[in-house]
């Protein structure tokens, strides 16, 4: 049997595998100690089960509780442990880029493989940091969604705000059938940057701004702004995970931005798209290649 376990980060998107996979969902006690220590206890016996962890870390706190959990599956003397982590924290930091930093992805990879036999994550930040990990690592691709999305949403372009965000966007346009773009800056004057699509006339256009992460919302934000000054006429703002800290969504809706939309791989208001059946199929095909062995 597999049993799915699910962290506080991701209580929707566990109960959404779990009727995808038709698996049951353990119970967790969780409790947090005076001294701010966590504790986590499985309710469900896992001896010889093979156990999914799912946990999103964000806010980056909740990185103690994913790997409390998976210690607790594997202490218990499960016959294997997945970890299922929608939003992996640290995935930033992802080389050295000053002497003396940490190497935060590769710390996160190596403690999540101490513990799990396969990792499941969504929309890492650098698809490069798979390389980090000693086990197994599935980096899926909320395109398929997202795209579902903008299609019913009936939007004309797809554009990234850089062109580092480029190939997300263009699989997605691709899968619309509608024209993508990056947005270009070029200096107008010493005082004066302008961001506009380097080649597409968004002109009357409904365009969508897709980015792996809105964090501050400012890179979006900017984007918005300058489509709707090169005359788009509605401009969505998507995002994998959308973080939203501090005043981002003022940002977003100061900009003029028609409507902010995210994955579920950070629960909140806005996470109207869901990767549930993405983890769901690459989840199935492990546990049945496993099974086969
Ligand atoms: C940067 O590398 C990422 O792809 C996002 O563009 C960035 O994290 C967005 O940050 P913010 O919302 O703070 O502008």
């Amino acid at each position: 049997m597999t049993l799915v376990v699910a962290g506080d980060g991701a209580q929707a998107l566990a109960k959404a595998l779990c009727e995808a996979g038709r698996h049951p969902l353990g119970h967790v006690e969780f409790k947090t100690f005076p001294d701010g220590e966590e504790y986590v206890r499985i309710l469900e016996p896992v001896k010889d089960e093979d156990v999914v962890v799912v946990q999103s870390t964000f806010p980056a706190s909740r990185v103690m509780k994913l790997l409390l959990l998976l210690n607790a599956a594997k202490e218990n003397g499960a016959r294997s442990v997945r970890a299922v982590v929608p939003y992996l924290a640290y995935a930033r930091q992802d080389r050295i880029f000053q002497p003396g930093e940490s190497l935060s992805v590769k710390l996160i990879a190596q403690i999540i493989g101490l513990h799990a036999s396969e990792c499941f994550t969504v929309d890492l930040h650098k698809d490069e940091s798979c390389q980090l990990f000693k086990i197994p690592v599935h980096n899926l691709s909320a395109e398929e969604p997202i795209a579902a999305e903008l299609k019913r949403l009936r939007v004309d372009s797809v554009l990234a705000p850089d062109s580092g965000a480029l190939p997300r966007v263009q699989a997605i346009a691709r899968r619309i059938g509608v024209a993508h773009d990056h947005l270009e800056k070029t200096r107008v004057s010493s005082e004066v940057v302008q961001m506009k699509p380097k080649q597409l006339d968004v002109k009357g256009q409904r365009v969508a701004v897709v980015d792996d992460i809105i964090s501050t919302g400012g890179t979006i934000a900017t984007a918005v702004e300058e489509l709707l000054k090169q005359g788009a006429s509605s401009v969505f703002a998507v995002a994998v995970h959308g973080l939203f800290l501090g005043a981002a969504l003022e940002k977003l809706k100061r900009a003029g931005v028609a409507e902010i939309l995210s994955t579920d791989t950070v629960p909140s208001p806005y996470s109207r798209i869901s990767v549930a059946s993405v983890i769901a199929r690459a989840m199935a095909e492990r546990l049945t290649a496993s099974s086969m062995r």
